[in-house]
């Protein structure tokens, strides 16, 4: 039986889902997972619902994907922003072949009222094609594939008796049931043509490569874009160490967040505090480097400084904590270690930034805040106490969403959390600074509010 593939970040739209459909239903609130079903030769599939919010994988990479192992299969997307009606949304399907979109609150049965359903195989088509059905130029595919799709999505060919292979359905012709369900007693298996199919692959890859100056797609789905790139340079980093070829990555990849954070903005409600809260959870370096990017507007600094010295830096900082002798230590909080690991801690400053200078061409001044990314205006900061004017403006940043981002986990309500800000942590930086810092969280919390009621309006 062919079922259903649903992919959404959201775990309560998976369980309706899961409940509406009688178990029918597929579910996964991860990409990867979504992947491997797709690409298992025993998984017989109806159709793919895909939420672009992931921030685990690319959902550009993913269409690629599915694309080039089921390119029969229709595809859906899940964005409440975005409408299949309007201009924008008819425009997203077309670039990324998808057949339709849905905010996700639909009923399970409106979501897969296109899938045709009246057709079933007797006996399963193994995906793995038998030498004997493989024809060169031509990528053949189960002729289930075609059971659940309204229109053919390429021309078809299919197998005749005398052995050529010739046209049976022409792209976007409607699939008649009774007519495929024929050519099913027959043909195991219907043929597309590579080069059709690298074309559509081809305009996915374009559709990624300038997604960012598309005001097409949601900012959602941007968003996640970004922070896929950035755990992919972060992952790159801790298994290979920093090298002049990665630090040219990074600087693409802030370029990207850069230009995500200044449009986003100026966005609809929710784009912003949903931007930070992503970064929180993809990596505190990611979280430092956006944060830091939203003062740097605030205080009006200068966009190549800010990238070069604050970016770079946000992401380099804990370079030294990735391979320690007590493993990575780099998302550990320092009030929870044991004394000998925490004399360790406290040097990776120093050491993050020696370690950067040894491997590549960064400047001294980005050197320079790697190594006070932890010291305090007050001189209560470490590993050198360096304070006052010998602090630079942007490591006194950096120290200063650090802290932020450690009371941040520890405390689950933004009450507290601001509470705990004004009593331990802001007191040690400089008023400027701070006054920015509470400027930006403040937008911040203000865009949580308003999205969190717009959500429960429009009874998400
Ligand atoms: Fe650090």
């Amino acid at each position: 039986m062919n079922r259903p593939l649903f992919v959404h970040s959201n775990g309560q739209i998976l369980d309706r889902l899961i409940k509406e459909s009688n178990n029918v239903a597929m579910i996964t609130t991860s990409m990867v997972q979504a992947l491997q079903w797709i690409t298992n030769p025993d998984m017989e599939i109806s159709g793919v619902f895909l939420s672009p919010d992931d921030t685990s994988f690319s959902a550009f990479r993913f269409l690629e994907i599915a694309l080039t192992h089921r390119p029969a299969l229709p595809v859906f997307l899940f964005e409440s922003t975005l409408n299949r009606n309007n201009e924008n949304g008819q425009r997203v399907m077309k670039s990324t072949h998808i057949k339709g979109i849905f905010s996700g609150t639909e009923p399970f049965q409106t979501l897969i009222s296109s899938l045709k359903t009246h057709l079933t195989t007797t006996d399963v088509v193994p995906r793995k094609v038998p030498q004997e059905s493989i024809i060169a130029g031509y990528t053949a595919l189960p002729i289930s594939d075609f059971f659940t799709g309204t229109h053919y999505p390429y021309n078809i060919f299919i197998v005749a008796d005398d052995g050529a292979i010739r046209l049976f359905a022409e792209k976007e012709s409607s699939i008649d049931p009774t007519y495929l369900s024929k050519a099913a007693q027959r043909n195991r298996y219907l043929y597309v043509r590579e080069d059709e199919v690298e074309e559509s692959r081809t305009a996915i890859h374009t559709a990624k490569s300038n997604f960012l100056d598309n005001p097409d797609y949601p900012p959602g789905w941007k968003t996640a874009e970004v922070m896929v790139n950035a755990r992919a340079v972060l992952n790159e980093m801790k298994q290979a160490g920093v090298n002049e070829s990665l630090v040219e990555y990074t600087q693409a990849m802030l370029g990207d967040l850069f230009k995500l954070i200044s449009k986003i903005e100026s966005d609809e409600e929710g784009t912003l505090s949903s931007m930070i809260d992503k970064a929180q959870k993809c990596d505190r370096s990611v979280f430092c480097a956006s944060y830091s990017m939203l003062i740097c507007k605030q205080l009006r600094f200068e966009k190549t400084a800010t990238l070069e010295i604050l970016g770079l830096a946000s992401v380099l900082q804990d370079i030294a904590l990735y391979k320690t002798p007590y493993g990575d230590l780099s998302d550990k909080l320092s009030d929870e270690l044991p004394p000998q690991q925490l004399a360790y801690y406290q040097q990776h400053p120093t050491q993050s930034a020696d370690l950067v200078a040894h491997h590549t061409d960064v400047p001294q001044v980005t050197l320079q805040v790697i190594r006070q990314h932890h010291e305090r205006k007050d001189k209560s900061g470490f590993p050198n106490r360096v304070g006052g004017t010998q602090l630079h403006p942007m490591a006194e940043i950096l120290s200063l969403i650090n802290s932020y981002y450690e009371v941040a986990k520890k405390h689950t309500s933004d009450a507290e959390v601001i509470i705990t800000l004004n009593k331990t942590i802001f007191p040690h930086y400089s008023e400027n600074i701070v006054n920015a810092f509470k400027q930006v969280l403040g937008n911040i919390l203000k865009d949580k509010i308003h999205a969190a009621h717009a959500a429960q309006v429009a009874g998400i």
